[in-house]
């Protein structure tokens, strides 16, 4: 997707200015000072004992922007305790991998604003006590020269900075892959538990975000809690950053509110170009949603699940009325089960299965036995992998099952209701050969 940004929207009666993307300064750290200021001091803290900012980022309700949205200030006092607990300093890894092919979020707030990304991972490794922090980027993409020369940029930080590019897999930045890739240079999931917070990066307690949360960070630290909270969704307060694709007019990255509605969200990205039937939530580990029921529902966690919608990674594709749902996740489904790491059998043959079901009733090949079968597998995959790579493509498949039934029934008896012939996810082009092979040396 292209990669424009656009301002906050209005929320109620005022204008929300951008908090994130609002001052553009690339890497040049005189300007980013100049716009954001210096970076805040902070004492170093003993082993097992959180500096100041950890209990101001859990009064801010920040929750991580990488898809859980699990409350930060609670992860970090985790890895602090685990810190103290285990005798070994935390290690703190940025997750910018970005490997949602529908995001591009993180790659637009790394080429903004390098230096708010940086300055979280400083202030969030000197509050949990780690000498310091990776940052990572798949190997190839613009992000890691960016925070390269960003990090040239800075002297004088109090903890190291190292930027490194891992594989460029989908599911090497699964949070047990990075710190795998970190530790070991091999960006494999690895069974949990132990979790990532208590035994991560070389069995140390690590503290691994997304890019988007750190940059947050950053902010909290110097206009404090209070302030992060002025906007937003009470339960996940602040901004958050969308990545707006499919039938609108202009695709790309807007700053909202969490919470803000889909029918303002997609007025920033220019509009909707006709009709629209359904949307891609959270991206394709997410789920579908049916643009009727979603249109004026909070873009947050509380808000979409009624309908079985997930903000996620912050990913909003929309489906024009005249493309087909099945057709689409078909597609996307083929795609995720090509990213499976092939360890674990009901990822490796469950996803291959799955993809072939799908690729039948994209086709309007599939019979209702089938479609029965395949009901089964959606059901009996979920929990059975090393990691949640396979919940999330289960997720997606069942949600456009449920969100396109009427399709479905035209589908079995060898119809589609669509016109379009072109595609409209974003899909990565290359072969894919199911089941995956056992993986190699690609995953170094
Ligand atoms: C298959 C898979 C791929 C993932 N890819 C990403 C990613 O590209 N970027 C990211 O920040 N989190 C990704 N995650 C989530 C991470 O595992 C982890 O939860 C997240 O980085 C934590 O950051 P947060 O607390 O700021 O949300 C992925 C998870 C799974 C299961
Ligand atoms: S569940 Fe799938 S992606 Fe995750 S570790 Fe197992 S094979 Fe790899």
């Amino acid at each position: 997707m292209t990669s424009t940004t656009r301002p906050a929207p209005t929320s109620g009666s005022g204008a929300i200015s951008p908090r994130l993307l609002g001052d553009a300064v690339g890497v040049d750290l005189g300007k980013h000072v100049k716009a954001f200021g210096p970076l805040p001091s902070q004492h170093k803290v003993k082993r097992g004992h959180a500096g100041p900012l950890v209990a101001e980022v859990e009064a801010s309700g920040l929750a991580g922007r990488g898809g859980g949205w699990f409350p930060t200030g609670r992860k970090m006092n985790a890895v602090v305790s685990a810190a103290g607990a285990s005798r070994k300093d935390p290690i703190v890894v940025v997750n910018a991998m970005e490997g949602e092919p529908a995001a591009s979020k993180d790659s637009v707030l790394v080429h903004r604003n390098p230096h708010l990304v940086l300055d979280g991972a400083v202030l969030a490794a000197q509050a949990v006590g780690s000498p310091v922090a990776y940052v990572v980027a798949h190997r190839g993409s613009r992000s890691v020269g960016t925070l390269e020369r960003a990090v040239a940029q800075r002297t004088g930080d109090p903890v190291e900075l190292r930027v490194l590019s891992a594989p460029a897999r989908y599911v090497a930045s699964e949070e047990s892959a990075l710190a795998h890739f970190v530790g070991e240079g091999i960006g494999l999931p690895v069974t949990v538990p132990p979790r990532v917070f208590e035994s991560g990066v070389r069995r140390r307690p690590t503290f691994l975000s997304n890019a988007e949360t750190f940059a947050h960070i950053a902010l909290i630290a110097r206009r404090g809690s209070g302030w992060f909270r002025q906007v937003g969704d009470p339960p996940q307060p602040g901004t958050m950053l969308v990545s707006v694709s499919g039938a609108v007019a202009q695709p790309g990255v807007v700053e909202v509110p969490t919470g803000t509605t889909m029918r303002q969200i997609l007025g920033l990205a220019g509009g909707t170009t006709g009709s629209v039937a359904a949307a891609v939530t959270g991206g394709y580990g997410g789920a579908w949603v049916s643009a009727g029921a979603a249109i004026d529902l909070p873009f947050s966690v509380d808000g979409l699940r009624p309908v079985g919608g997930v903000p996620g990674a912050g990913v909003l594709a929309v489906l024009p009325t005249d493309a087909c749902g099945l057709v689409e996740t078909g597609r996307v489904v083929q795609w995720m089960a090509g990213q499976s790491a092939g360890q674990c059998g009901p990822c490796r043959f469950g996803l291959a299965a799955v993809s072939q079901d799908f690729a039948m009733l994209a086709g309007g090949k599939l019979k209702r036995t089938g479609l029965g079968a395949l009901e089964k597998r959606l059901g009996i995959i979920p929990g059975r992998g090393a990691c949640r790579h396979p919940d999330g493509v289960v997720r997606f498949a069942a949600s456009a099952l449920q969100v396109f039934g009427d399709e479905v029934q035209r589908h079995l008896s060898g119809q589609c209701s669509a016109g379009r012939r072109t595609f409209v996810l974003p899909v990565p082009a290359g072969k894919v050969d199911l089941p995956v092979a056992r993986p190699g040396e690609e995953w170094r």
